[in-house]
């Protein structure tokens, strides 16, 4: 018997990827629905569709002819996406996941650490109003028995991904590279602002406990790390790992908004409270940054 049925929306991606794996090796029977461009892993049983062809997206999901325990939409960024799942879903899961971003706050508009019902959410037309739109589909939906649960991490990483969560050096490839050549790292502010990283295992973890959780219904949850840091604490554990001494350029953060108003997501403190996890029954991500790290560095270094 299955430790229960998954279906995954993407699921060989970083994030989806982690999610499959993870759920696979709990002893979940795992469905992914990706459009079949990204090699899957190992034991799950393929779905193909794209999603952006709701006809083909909603024929693959009845056509395999389960109730799902769980479905994880991780690749919904329109409130067209989140619509769709709430079209086709209520009728083929007992629980909707959606994984959101913290991107949903206004950087200028936070308080430390952040709660996950400050009101003051985007809903212009960038990345975190567009997945705040998607939320508020949810919130505004009638879903009859179907749970659901929206996830808000923040910098997320892990084997799977490019490492790095500041501007200038956001996942960008060859950063242990450069960092063992003794290169600065041009980090806005000088890496000052703080951060709560999440080792993607962990958010797999987390997500596949809301099952039967029924304190989780119709909750939405910040989820990060258990560290805070300062982000160039974040590279300095990196340079750590590969024993070098990290190099900083501070860009000045009035010169790189100027040059890069997208920016601005990034260019505030990102912390929050896992209290609302904890008293849910949810497991509370607990892996060191330091430990986390580790992993992905040996793993960038093993590829
Ligand atoms: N990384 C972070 O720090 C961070 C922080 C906060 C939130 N998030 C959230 O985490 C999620 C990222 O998930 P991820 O890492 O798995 O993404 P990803 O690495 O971009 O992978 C996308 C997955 O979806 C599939 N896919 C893409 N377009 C599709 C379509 N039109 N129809 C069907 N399948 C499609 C891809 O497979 P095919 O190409 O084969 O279709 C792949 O499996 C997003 O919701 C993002 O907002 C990320």
């Amino acid at each position: 018997m299955p430790a229960g049925k998954i279906l995954i929306i993407g699921g060989s991606g970083f994030v989806s990827g982690t999610l499959a794996r993870t759920a696979r090796d709990q002893g979940y029977a795992v469905w992914v629905l990706t459009r079949g461009q990204k090699p899957l892993p190992e034991g799950v049983v393929p779905l193909r569709a794209d999603r952006k062809d709701p006809a083909a997206f909603k024929a693959a999901v009845i056509g395999a002819n389960v109730h799902w325990d769980l479905v994880v939409d991780c690749i919904g960024y329109k409130v067209e996406d989140a619509r769709q799942d709430l079209e086709v879903f209520p009728a083929l899961t007992s629980h909707l996941v959606f994984i959101s971003t913290d991107f949903v706050f206004d950087p200028a508009r936070r308080s430390f650490p952040q709660p996950f019902d400050n009101p003051a959410t985007l809903t212009d037309d960038t990345y975190g109003g567009k997945k705040r739109h998607c939320e508020l589909e949810l919130l505004q939906a009638d879903v009859g028995d179907m749970q659901w649960t929206v996830f808000r991490p923040c910098h997320i990483y892990g084997p799977g991904s490019e490492l790095g969560c500041l501007p200038d050096a956001l996942r960008v490839s060859g950063l242990l590279r450069k960092i063992k050549a003794g290169e600065p790292l041009r980090l806005v502010g000088g890496g000052h602002f703080l951060q709560q990283p999440i080792f993607a295992p962990d958010l797999a973890a987390l997500i596949l406990s809301v099952r039967e959780n029924a304190m989780a219904n119709r909750k939405i949850y910040c989820s990060v790390g258990p560290d805070i840091v300062e982000s160039a604490t974040y590279y300095r554990m990196i340079a750590d790992e590969l024993g070098a001494g990290l190099q900083v350029e501070e860009l000045p953060i009035i010169q790189a908004l100027k040059a890069h108003p997208e920016w601005k997501f990034y260019l505030c403190h990102r912390i929050y409270d896992l209290t609302p996890l904890r008293l849910d029954g949810l497991k509370v991500p607990n892996t060191p940054l330091r430990e986390g790290l580790r992993q992905h560095v040996r793993w960038l270094e093993a590829r």
